[in-house]
């Protein structure tokens, strides 16, 4: 598989005093989506993975709070990862790609934005599917 970049650095400004950490990201006037929903993600234990699915029409952007995880995105033919920290940018990650998340820390607090109510029917759980709706997009 190639890598392509598909994420998309969504920029944390951080406020770090005496008081700790207060980080922002402002999503713009021209937003990539209006927030319909958020969840969050914690207490992963260090062996399990999460994600294994596509999205078809959902956008998302997923920051870690605390602690880091690492995000696998592809289209079925190319991919792209990067490690997400709470030192790092926020990641957006575009509709139409398949996600796998794994190696969470176990201080991690992953939070996700994202563009629509959950939708059961705008998942793909199984990959050789997804391949075959890519292909014919
Ligand atoms: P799941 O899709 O397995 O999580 P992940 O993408 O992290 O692997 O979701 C776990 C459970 O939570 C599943 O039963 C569906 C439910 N769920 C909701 O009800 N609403 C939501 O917004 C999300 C993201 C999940």
């Amino acid at each position: 598989m190639k890598s392509m970049h598909f994420l998309e650095k969504v920029e944390v400004q951080s406020f770090i005093d005496r008081r700790g950490n207060l980080g922002v990201s402002e999503l713009g006037v021209n937003p990539k989506f209006i927030i319909k929903r958020i969840y969050y993600i914690n207490r992963v234990p260090s062996e399990a993975s999460r994600g294994a699915h596509g999205h078809k029409q959902l956008q998302q952007i997923f920051y870690a709070l605390s602690g880091s995880f690492h995000l696998m995105v592809t289209d079925g033919v190319n991919t792209d990862s990067v490690t997400v920290s709470e030192m790092s940018n926020g990641y957006f990650l575009p509709a139409g790609l398949w996600r796998d998340l794994d190696n969470f820390s176990s201080d991690c607090v992953c939070l996700v934005l994202a563009s629509e109510p959950y939708d059961k029917s705008d998942y793909i759980h199984d990959y050789e599917e997804f391949r075959n709706w890519r292909a014919l997009k």
